[in-house]
């Protein structure tokens, strides 16, 4: 085995290599509807849930062309868990995937729905629905709501559950990386070597809010791949005087222009992160926003520098996934689909230490990772 490899016959870790051993028909797995069918028969739901993400239609692709080859089909749940609830599908084959994979956002269409909300008319109907569509496999691409939703209806009800994490803020503990978040990255950078351009001519500080929710880790990413001269993140409060000292003595220096990357959940001490919607979502999150303009603001009142903010906003989630993400995509989509074919469910597919692992679901589907503070340690050393 190689260094660092985890045993599979290691019950401890809960987490498993997946291996290309030939599918077979595993007793361990709860019968779907009462009725377990070959694997060869087996009729997969998969569904895509939360704020869409580059490399969806990439692992939705992967997930088909898995258990097509294994004699088995594909039926796509439209809008997350809305379309379990109201009964919308579409049949699922090799030709509706194809090319899909250098696409944006997802094929099946995505939603917040939370149908725990509602468990007398939501939540029942789901339950109707899913025994009578006869699915014997259920995978679940979503980030931490849409799989806790899934864990839920594993553990209460038994549905054969398979778990795909995914987010662009990439902020779930269960995987080290998700697929989406090199492409917020990548497309956070082009926009600031843009903005750099803008910027010297004008000699101006550019504020670029980027989005993360309460972590960090695509402004730290794409702060350091900017060469950024500040960058602020949800996990270390805004240290005003520091930033507007680096601004000032870079400018007495001679560079013409700034640029701050900062975070939509970086909050100033003893404040909360800056919201623009006092409704929560149907998972209780609301919806962050307006601290670039508010660091813009503090820079012009206390440096008089020419300052402007840019919010980056959506255009982070959209459009074709780098190679990385259609990769690693693929790579989660067929052991997703191998795992719901050996009916090994209540399980997710994750990324350690560069290997596709099995792991069990349970509260790490909700548990939040935020910034490795290495990275902004290693950021902050040209804070100067
Ligand atoms: O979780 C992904 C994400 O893009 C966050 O970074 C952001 O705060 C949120 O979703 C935006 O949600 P919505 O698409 O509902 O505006």
């Amino acid at each position: 085995m190689r260094p660092g490899a985890r045993s599979e016959d290691d019950p401890a870790s809960e987490l498993f290599l997946l291996s290309w051993q030939p599918i077979e028909n595993t007793a361990s797995g709860i019968p779907a509807n009462g009725r377990p069918r070959e694997p060869a028969a087996m009729k997969v739901g998969l569904l895509t849930g939360g704020g869409d993400c580059p490399g969806m239609n990439a692992v939705i692709r992967a997930v088909v062309q898995c258990v097509v080859n294994e004699g088995g089909t594909c039926l796509g749940i439209l809008e997350g868990w809305r379309g379990l609830v109201q009964d919308m599908t579409r049949p699922l084959d090799l030709g509706d995937t194809d090319g899909i994979i250098a696409a944006g956002g997802t094929i099946l269409g995505s939603s917040r729905t939370n149908p725990y909300k509602n468990p007398d008319t939501e939540l029942s109907r789901l339950r109707a629905n899913f025994r009578e569509r006869e699915l014997d496999a259920l995978i679940v691409i979503g980030g931490d709501d849409t799989l806790g939703v899934g864990l839920r209806l594993y553990n209460d009800f038994g549905l054969p559950i398979v778990g795909i994490p995914k987010t662009i803020d990439n902020d779930m503990a269960a995987t080290e990386f998700s697929f989406g978040f090199d492409t917020a990255v990548n497309v956070v950078t082009e926009a600031v070597d843009r903005l750099r351009t803008t910027a010297e001519s004008h000699r101006r500080v550019i504020v670029v809010e980027t989005m993360g929710r309460h972590s960090g880790w695509i402004a730290c990413y794409s702060g350091m791949a900017v060469g950024a001269d500040f960058i602020l993140v949800p996990e270390v409060p805004i240290d005003l005087p520091r930033l507007v000292d680096v601004l000032q003595r870079r400018r007495a220096a001679g560079k013409k222009y700034g640029i701050v990357v900062v975070s939509e959940g970086a909050r100033f001490p003893d404040q909360e992160a800056l919201i623009v919607d006092s409704t929560p979502d149907p998972f209780g999150h609301f919806r962050l926003g307006g601290i670039g303009n508010a660091v813009a603001d503090a820079i012009i009142k206390q440096t008089r520098m020419e300052t402007r903010c840019i919010v980056l906003g959506h255009l982070q989630r959209g459009g074709s996934p780098t190679a990385f993400d259609r990769i690693l995509a693929t790579r989660l989509g067929l052991a997703a689909g191998r795992l719901a074919l050996q009916k090994r469910f209540g399980s997710m597919v994750t990324l350690s230490r560069g290997e596709i692992i099995e792991t069990k679901m349970n509260e790490n589907v909700v548990t939040t990772k935020t910034l490795d503070l290495n990275y902004y340690n290693e950021a902050a050393a040209f804070f100067r």
